[in-house]
């Protein structure tokens, strides 16, 4: 239900009937139920462009507003603001309409764009560390939530797996191979760490290395079947942590640096031509206003680097996928790159001025601390050791309540332990950097998965121990149900907004306001105790059936599972 946009039209209609023109409403959230459920706040600037006094046409406004429908009562507040109440029948009569509805009452956008979501991307020369699990969770999240609006979502996995670093590695794997030992794929962190020991020791190896790296780039048939087969490990562990994680990406979402190897040295020459790069030591540069650092598209010996390949995924997403908005899901510390190629990819025309291209940045992982999160020793930390970890305390967390069977608790604890991980690291605004804290993330209480799966699983609770069919309509009766109604009814414009600004933080925001307010309601208004009138109980198990719709379409959005028993 798009509330806002309704109420933007209501008061627009009031300024027609008062003659007062404006070119855009913005409503907000009253921040105090004593301010009422909205607040319309545009109308300074309406009294200062017809030299007015705020308070005095807010007061001619209200007078104008229709308040037989959707609004019950307007009020004009402090120097000229206007706190709107919502009517009680009007919200039972929406939240009834939605009862039985699959999307909750959310409908779609009325421009659907094509969306390219670039997330993940991780680099097959090294283990998948901690930043990559942000991206993947932060944009699996965008992709889902775009997609369920209507857009059409387009996910790549811009994956590292071209540069120097593959000479090394493809050459022992050839040597372990000869050995018969392809086992040694199976720990890559080891296997790195084994290369570069043999690279470091052997003069030979290490030629050979180098010689590999020019034949790869050569197309040296040998070399680039060793290559592929040595990307096929290294991303097979990476689908393992997708897997684990719930995480949307496959294959054919992978759209890798080498796939736009035969398109670097067009975007040179497009630069070039364009005259927006220069020669500068043998180097081609392009210097921008203001920074005092050139960017380098191509070095002096030939080779190209990370911002020519990500110039070259531009055009291509926008001549070849035709993309409305780009989002790049990447660590904030490389803001200073993303803001560099978008403005030569829009100077180069390789990107159409009206496609949006955004940088999704994201803090960093921080341990308890405050330093980047690391393993005991200083190493990376395993993402799947992590994730399987995660699980084994969710089991610990829940064990003793004694409500699942063996089976079912392998499944619970999964949906718990993956949701907590998850959800934390959804939970804050992502350009925040994020302390890990497993006691945190599995706490029953506070802004948790955990917080909102117990909530999904008490409400089922209510639902099995009613143990029988749930009919009428939605009343409401006070002012908490008239709050927790049009809480419910907010959904849309919560996903609307989480959407534009790439915030899934907005939805767990949401989520948590809901849930807290489910629990005050519950308290007060009990639903299967003595002495309730049929009527009133149902429109309560009504409200309880649609909160847990809610919230289990909330958190599915965030790929995160519900459980019926917690
Ligand atoms: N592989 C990169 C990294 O680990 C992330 C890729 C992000 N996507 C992009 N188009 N540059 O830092």
């Amino acid at each position: 239900m798009k509330i806002k946009l309704q109420l933007s039209q209501i008061i627009t209609n009031a300024l027609l009937i008062a003659n007062i023109q404006a070119d855009e409403i913005v409503i907000s959230d009253a921040s105090k139920p004593e301010f009422g459920d909205y607040q319309f706040n545009g109308m300074m600037k309406l009294a200062k462009e017809l030299k007015q006094n705020p308070r005095e046409i807010a007061v001619m406004v209200c007078s104008h507003i229709d308040i037989t429908g959707m609004v019950a009562k307007v009020e004009v507040a402090g120097p000229g603001f206007i706190n709107i109440w919502l009517n009680d029948a009007w919200l039972a009569t929406q939240a009834n309409a939605i009862l039985e509805d699959k999307r909750v009452g959310v409908g779609y956008v009325e421009q659907p764009q094509k969306v390219v979501v670039d997330y993940s991307g991780p680099n097959m020369a090294k283990q998948m560390h901690v930043g990559h699990l942000r991206s993947s969770i932060i944009g699996d999240t965008l992709a889902t939530l775009l997609e369920f609006l209507g857009d059409e979502v387009i996910r790549q996995n811009h994956i590292g797996d071209w540069g120097t670093q593959f000479g090394m590695l493809i050459a022992y794997l050839e040597e372990q191979n000869t050995d018969g030992n392809t086992q040694e794929l199976k720990d890559l962190e080891q296997f790195y760490k084994d290369a570069k020991v043999r690279f470091d020791e052997s003069e030979a190896f290490a030629n050979k290395a180098r010689e590999y790296v020019v034949k790869i780039q050569g197309g040296d048939e040998h070399c680039l079947m060793l290559w592929q087969s040595f990307i096929n490990a290294s991303l097979g562990h990476c689908e393992e942590v997708y897997e684990k994680l719930n995480v949307n990406l496959t294959r054919n979402d992978v759209r890798a640096e080498s796939f736009y190897n035969d398109q670097l040295a067009q975007v040179i020459e497009t630069l070039k031509s364009k005259g927006i790069s220069t020669t500068s030591n043998g180097a081609e540069c392009v210097f921008i206003d203001g920074a005092e650092i050139p960017i380098v598209v191509q070095k002096s010996d030939g080779g190209f680097l990370y911002a020519t390949t990500d110039l070259a995924a531009l055009n291509f997403r926008d001549k070849v996928l035709n993309a409305d908005r780009i989002c790049y899901v990447v660590d904030a510390r490389q803001a200073q790159h993303f803001k560099q190629v978008f403005s030569i990819a829009k100077q180069a025309d390789m990107v159409g001025a009206e496609v949006s291209l955004e940088h999704i940045g994201f803090g960093t992982m921080m341990d308890k601390s405050g330093k980047p999160f690391k393993t005991r020793d200083g190493g990376t930390v395993k993402l799947v050791e992590l994730l399987d970890e995660a699980v084994v305390r969710a089991k610990e967390t829940i064990k003793d309540r004694d409500v699942h069977s063996n089976e079912e608790l392998d499944a619970v604890a999964k949906a718990i332990g993956i949701g907590a991980v998850k959800y934390a690291d959804l939970s804050i605004s992502r350009e925040s950097n994020y302390i890990f804290s497993w006691d945190k993330m599995l706490s029953f209480e506070g802004n948790t998965a955990l917080y909102m799966q117990y909530a999904y699983a008490r409400i089922q609770s209510i639902l099995r121990k009613h143990d029988a069919q749930i009919f009428g309509d939605i009343v409401i009766g006070d002012e908490l149900e008239h709050r927790l109604a049009l809480m419910l009814l907010k959904f849309e414009d919560t996903l609307t907004k989480a959407a534009i600004e790439a915030t899934p933080h907005t939805i767990t925001g949401y989520l948590y306001d809901l849930v807290t307010l489910f629990m005050k309601f519950y308290e007060q208004n009990p639903i299967l105790k003595g002495g309730i009138e049929e009527e009133v109980k149902m429109s309560r198990l009504q409200l309880a059936k649609l909160t847990a719709s809610v919230i289990a379409k909330g958190l599915e959005l965030l790929g995160i599972k519900v459980v019926d028993k917690i």
